[in-house]
This record gives C-alpha cells, structure tokens and sequence, in this order.
C-alpha cells in the first residue's frame, strides 16, 4: 500500500488578511478562479459537488464550473442522473474548488435550482458538435452492459445530424445554478495555520468571520 501517513507539505506560497479581501465574495471568487486561469492550474473550473440523497446521504463528484456570477455558479449535467435525482429530492449542494497550486480552498453552500431552457440553449450550442452529440448518447448514471453500445449510439447520432445546423437540446439535459449563501476562502499557511474567512449572506448582506484552521 502507498505510504500516505508520512506525506506532508508546508503551505507557504501566500497569506490571507481581512485587509486582502474583496469585501464581495463573487469578485474575491473572480480573483482566485482569474489567478488559476492565469497560472495555468490544471482544469482551475473543475470543482466538487456534494449533494444529498433522499435518505440523506450525501455523495460528491467532480463537474465544471460553467458561469458564475451574483445569482450563483452554474454546472451543466444530465438531468436524470444521480446527481440530478438527489438535487430533486434535496435543492441543496456544496462545491469545493481546490487550486493546490495556489494552496487555496474555496467552499461554496446554497440552494440549487435549474436554469432557463433558453440559458441552456445558448451554452449547450456553443460546445464543439461531438459534445453536443456525446449529450444525446449517454444515459448518464445509468448502468451499462459495455461501452459498444455508447459508441454505437454515438455513431448513428453522428450520421443523423451530420447534416443537421442545429442539434436540438436534448431534453434531460441542462444547467443548475447554486445560489451561494455561504462561501468560505482558505488559504494554506505554515505549520498548519491557515487563513480562512467564511462569508455568510443575510437578507442579501454578506458579513465576514474569520474561521479557526
Ligand atoms: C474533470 C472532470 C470534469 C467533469 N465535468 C462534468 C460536468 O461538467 N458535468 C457532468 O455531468 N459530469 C462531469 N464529470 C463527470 C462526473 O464527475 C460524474 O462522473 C458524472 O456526472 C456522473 O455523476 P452522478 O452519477 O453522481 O450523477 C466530470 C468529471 C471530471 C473528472
């Protein structure tokens, strides 16, 4: 087995002061994100998406962040995956982005709901056309006998629209938005000191803590 018990780093690259902070949480967000961009992080619009089950129980993957802006972050999926059927059951979500290169955490927490047909419509058409295709051909989180028949599917899509302008949006397929009501900024620090600040939006106030690490 990997020996992991003895792998340690010390986080030194930056500090996080309350005199540092955008007192906008979407605009502290843009900094970051626009650094990791800048930087050439890998994939720095890749973040985690927690939610909960009907029994409760919660369950985390990995999706794009695709927009983002004072009205939430927004991921597209297919709307009758797993995901989608626990966003059904309980319209709450978490996301972690985590920039290790930057040594920084954000966390974001809030009601979810899905966006407009047309918002889907517009983001959904400008993907390059096997992606648009690819979301026609998978019955995401379904289980499957092999990948054949995935590919297979593909390739008829494929010879059905080839001469298609415009493939049509599936319909279980489209965006969610995340209204954050909570996001929290951590920043890596030595000796396992870190920084973080947690903002709380009350009746469309934000307010700042600063959290223990
Ligand atoms: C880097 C990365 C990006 C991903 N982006 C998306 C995405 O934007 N939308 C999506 O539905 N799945 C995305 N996935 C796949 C999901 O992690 C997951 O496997 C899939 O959505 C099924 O999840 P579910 O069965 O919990 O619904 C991505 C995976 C990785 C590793």
């Amino acid at each position: 087995m990997a020996k992991v018990d003895q792998l340690r780093e010390d986080y030194q690259r930056g500090a996080l002061e309350r005199a540092d902070l955008i007192k906008d949480p979407i605009l502290q967000f843009d900094a970051w994100i626009s650094a990791a961009i800048k930087d050439k992080l890998p994939e720095p619009n890749a973040m985690t998406l927690a939610t909960v089950d009907a029994d409760g129980r919660p369950n985390a993957r990995i999706v794009l962040l695709k927009g983002f802006d004072e009205s939430g972050f927004v991921f597209y999926t297919n709307y009758e995956s797993a995901k989608a059927k626990d966003l059904t059951a309980n319209p709450y979500a978490s996301l972690v982005f985590n920039w290790l290169g930057h040594e920084r955490q954000v966390r974001i927490r809030g009601g979810v709901v899905k966006i407009s047909k047309e918002e889907t419509a517009r983001y959904f058409h400008s993907r390059p056309k096997g992606s648009q295709i690819g979301a026609w051909a998978s019955p995401q989180s379904q289980e499957i006998p092999d990948r054949w028949p995935l590919e297979t599917k593909l390739e008829s899509l494929s010879a059905e629209y080839e001469k298609v302008d415009q493939i049509p949006v599936p319909p279980h397929w489209g965006g969610y938005r995340i209204a954050a009501e909570e996001i929290e900024f951590w920043q890596g620090r030595s000796s396992r000191l870190h920084d973080r600040f947690r903002f709380r939006k009350t009746d469309g106030v934000w307010t700042i803590d600063r959290l223990a690490p």
